[in-house]
């Protein structure tokens, strides 16, 4: 994406131009019909498209159609049959005065998709043309009132040569095909059900398909199809199957259909983000759908079933029922985002689903909401929209409607999805919509609720617990932190799931659902003899922070009992996190040092032994908090210390549980392969074991780990193996390194993994294998993939990527600046990393400051990496 250049007003263009919510009139001209014709080729794509327009009655009477446009020019225009030279260009719109109230508009554009290195609109990857069009990339490809409230029944005529796309595909139906002259062919599809410009989609190339079929529960046979890349086909049985318990379980839960008679999917190895909902033509980016043992670990079978999942329920909450204009997007991507969630939750486990969904939430969605691209889930204003895509409008915007799903419980809140469906069927809805939709249909007065789409920041809760007589007393006070532009926060409502267990006995004494309100609020409980234990926000029930004031005991006994998965999580966590927060605050004397130590050592102890256990918990109990999640908890913040005190708690327990971690790994490594919970959660616990061992018994963990390697016969163990000897010294480490890469040369997504798992390698020499990477020929700039294996992994990589001598900075800055020419979109997804210094301690804030200062001065850049840089200094 390139700046806007200045409109050929007279006027100076003083600095980026900022889209306001509250601006949003609606459409001058709607387009109910458009018919797209494509000569396709590789370097030269000849578009044609008619549009019916006709006057919107809302909009402002007598304007002339504005039609938005993107790098492209008008290589051909008639109106109403007729050539037309009375147009002109505004910024990057053409503009058509038009005298009636309805006209045929054609427009001829000439795109070059090879040189299309944004991936947004019509590009090339790998011989193949495909597209993507949310947010903006329509206008790359032709003319358009590209707003998602435009919704229009597309035609779509492609031709093509026959040999190098022998498949074309569009949205809808196919309506037909044939030869054309010399080597070319074409096909025609028609999408019966009207959508906005940001859906459609198109696909040519070789590719071939898996198919199977779905019949919906009214009767209705539909055909599903996988397209990939010759050879890939081996690797599409996972997504198939994800794909039809999604159609199934969104009847099942939700009551929704599927409503075309064709569905399919095509994976595409260049592409921005995770993939697309595009109506009866999901888009998707390779790693989320191919898999199979041998080249995909659990994570990526979990991640194909969930994106499969998320695109496909988008069919309702996306495209049934779109977005008004895009501050909305949480519309449809937290709505879609948690239904994906209690899919996966449905499918596997539900307590492991919670608890790697929360840990997301922390890793990825806390910094950003206390830094300085905190937005509200619903944002007032941007400069580009792509960088919105965030993990708060999607994971935030998920726990927001989970909280609904609380208040109203599962019935009710399905009371309020039937009416929003019902009401909004072939709108452009609003958030407000949809909260007025769950408030009518679930009975629920969410006034004061709306707040959670109005204010950014994660909210603290600072709770008291105390005894007299027979009564406890529960007192909770919320702060919800300032954020860019808004200072004053008003109180959110927080629905706390909390519990109180009985000191003597243990016994859980029932759980509440305690709804706070107000700035700060008491609760009583009697019949307590003496203190409870406290078990508050179980399950997670609210996305906020507590400050929890239970004793260390109190921990270690709710992280052996407590009835509430999440809640034995929770306080697991807990205890290593206040432990990790007071030795990296320099406040533990050696005392305190040992009885926090002895604390965790005895709760993990329990896990290890507990027979109660299933294993894919174990594995979720075992795991340490992550660096990002500590150095939310402090400020400033030192990350060579965060990981010097973690990898140091974690050597402690990998010695005092040396046998047992011993005894662990031989357990789990005689578990045979296989997709069942029992052995997925051996799996996990194996490579644990490692990850204790390493930094214990370094001599040990990597023959374990090399046994592993050499025994592994799928992509967990292996991967796993690899993971631990990236982080040591030693011939092991390079013989599995070089064995990784040449037995996987031809799969570009497990070459992924051998770029990350060394970029974010705990051995002390990150920095020097990261440089040494970016210049490996496997490298490359051009392919998403592949510069985010490498960045992303170094710059999550915290101790490296937080090097004293400010050079992992300098890295990540010049990244951005290559890349942004390429691919602003994805150049700017690194900025956040970066604009983090100010939380971060003074010595190395200066350097990062310095960094952003240096991209800042550049000339040219995106209106993506310029937004997210110039609120990060701000
Ligand atoms: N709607 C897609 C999804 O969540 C993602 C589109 C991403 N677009 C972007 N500009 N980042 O399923
Ligand atoms: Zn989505």
């Amino acid at each position: 994406m390139s700046n806007p250049p200045a409109a050929d007003t007279g006027l100076k263009v003083t600095g980026p131009q900022v889209i306001q919510r509250l601006d949003y009139r609606a459409p001058d001209w709607l387009v109910p019909d458009i018919t797209l014709e494509f000569a396709l080729s590789l370097d030269a794509t000849r578009v044609r498209a008619t549009l019916d327009v006709e006057r919107n009655a809302e909009g402002e009477t007598g304007a002339p159609l504005r039609l938005n446009g993107d790098g492209i020019a008008v290589a051909g225009l008639e109106v109403d049959g007729k050539a037309l030279n009375d147009w002109r260009m505004d910024g990057n719109d053409l503009v058509i005065d038009l005298s009636g109230d309805k006209h045929r508009v054609v427009i001829e554009t000439v795109i070059n998709p090879t040189a299309n290195t944004q991936l947004s609109g019509l590009y090339a990857s790998g011989g193949m043309l495909c597209t993507q069009c949310e947010a903006e990339g329509f206008r790359r490809i032709t003319f358009f009132p590209d707003r998602p409230d435009v919704l229009s029944r597309y035609r779509v005529r492609m031709i093509a040569d026959k040999a190098k796309f022998p498949v074309l595909l569009s949205n809808g139906n196919p309506v037909a095909s044939g030869d054309a002259h010399k080597n070319t062919h074409w096909a025609e599809w028609h999408d019966p059900w009207p959508k906005p410009s940001y859906l459609f989609a198109l696909v040519a190339g070789d590719l071939v398909a898996t198919r199977d079929t779905f019949t919906t529960r009214s009767g209705r046979k539909v055909d599903l199809a996988i397209w990939v890349r010759p050879g890939d086909e081996t690797r599409t049985d996972h997504a198939m199957r994800s794909l039809i318990a999604s159609m199934k379980w969104d009847e099942d839960v939700y009551g929704r259909e599927y409503d075309l008679d064709l569905f399919n999917i095509v994976a595409v190895a260049d592409f921005n983000a995770g993939a697309m909902e595009n109506k009866g033509l999901n888009i998707f980016n390779t790693r989320y759908i191919l898999a199979d043992p041998e080249t995909a670990n659990d994570g990526d079978y979990d991640a194909v079933e969930g994106v499969v999942a998320h695109e496909y329920f988008h069919n309702w909450s996306g495209n049934r029922v779109t977005c008004r204009d895009w501050f909305q997007l949480s519309l449809k991507e937290g709505f879609t985002v948690l239904r994906d969630q209690q899919f996966s939750a449905d499918r596997g486990s539900a307590p492991v689903k919670r608890i790697e969904d929360v840990r997301i939430l922390r890793a990825a969605q806390f910094p950003e909401d206390s830094g300085p691209l905190a937005h509200p889930i619903r944002p007032d204003s941007y400069q580009e929209i792509s960088n919105f895509y965030t993990a708060t409008v999607y994971n935030k915007g998920a726990e927001v409607i989970r909280m609904m799903t609380v208040l109203a419980g599962a019935e009710r809140f399905r009371k309020g999805t039937d009416l929003y469906f019902d009401r909004h069927d072939g709108q452009a809805a609003t958030c407000e919509d949809f909260v007025k939709a769950i408030e009518d249909g679930a009975g629920l007065d969410l006034t004061q609720f709306r707040r959670w789409y109005q204010q950014a920041g994660t909210p603290h809760v600072a709770v008291t617990l105390t005894h007299a007589g027979e009564t406890a007393t529960l007192t909770l006070r919320q702060t919800v932190p300032a954020t860019p532009g808004q200072p004053d926060k008003q109180p959110m409502v927080i629905p706390l799931r909390t519990a109180l267990f009985d000191r003597a006995t243990g016994a859980n004494r029932g759980e509440h659902l305690l709804v706070l309100t107000g700035e700060e609020q008491t609760f009583t409980f009697d019949g307590f003899a003496e203190l409870p234990v406290l078990s508050i926000n179980r399950g997670f029930s609210a996305p906020v922070a507590i400050d929890n004031p239970s004793s260390d005991a109190d921990l270690v006994f709710l992280a052996a009992n407590d009835d509430d998965p999440f809640a034995r999580y929770e306080a697991m966590q807990q205890l290593v996190v206040r432990h990790l927060v007071a030795a990296v605050g320099g406040q533990l004397d050696d005392a305190a040092r040992s009885a926090g130590r002895a604390a965790i050592g005895k709760a993990l102890a329990a896990v290890l032994a507990d027979p109660a256990l299933d294993d894919l918990m174990r594995g979720e109990l075992v795991i340490l908090p992550g660096e990002t999640y500590i150095a939310e908890q402090l400020s400033p913040v030192d990350p060579g210390r965060i990981r010097a005190e973690r990898e140091a708690l974690k050597a402690w327990l990998g010695t005092t549980l040396a046998s047992e971690w011993k005894a662990l790994h031989d357990r789990t490594s005689a578990v045979p392969y296989g997709l069942e919970a029992a052995a997925r959660g051996a799996r996990k616990l194996k490579t644990q074991a490692l990850v204790y061992l390493a930094p214990a018994d370094p001599a040990e963990a990597v023959a374990r780990a090399s046994a592993q390697y050499a025994a592994a016969d799928n992509m967990t163990d292996r991967q796993g193996a690899l993971m631990v000897l990236c982080g040591l010294d030693g011939a092991e480490r390079e013989a599995a390194l070089a064995d990784f890469h040449q037995r996987f040369a031809d799969n570009a997504l497990v070459i992924d993994k051998w770029f990350s798992l060394q970029a974010g390698s705990l051995h002390p020499r990150a920095i020097e294998h990261l440089k040494a990477l970016a210049k490996h020929p496997d490298f490359t700039l051009t392919n998403p993939n592949r510069v985010r294996a490498l960045y992303m992994a170094f710059a999550a990589n915290t101790a490296a990527f937080h090097d004293p001598s400010g050079e992992g900075y300098r890295i990540i800055a010049d990244l951005i600046l290559a890349l942004d020419p390429i691919n602003g979109n994805v150049a700017a997804r690194f900025v956040a990393p970066l604009g983090r210094w100010r939380k971060i301690e003074p010595a190395r804030a200066a350097l990062m400051r310095a960094e952003l200062e240096r991209i800042a001065a550049h000339s040219g850049l995106s209106r993506d990496v310029t937004e997210q840089v110039g609120k990060s200094l701000e």
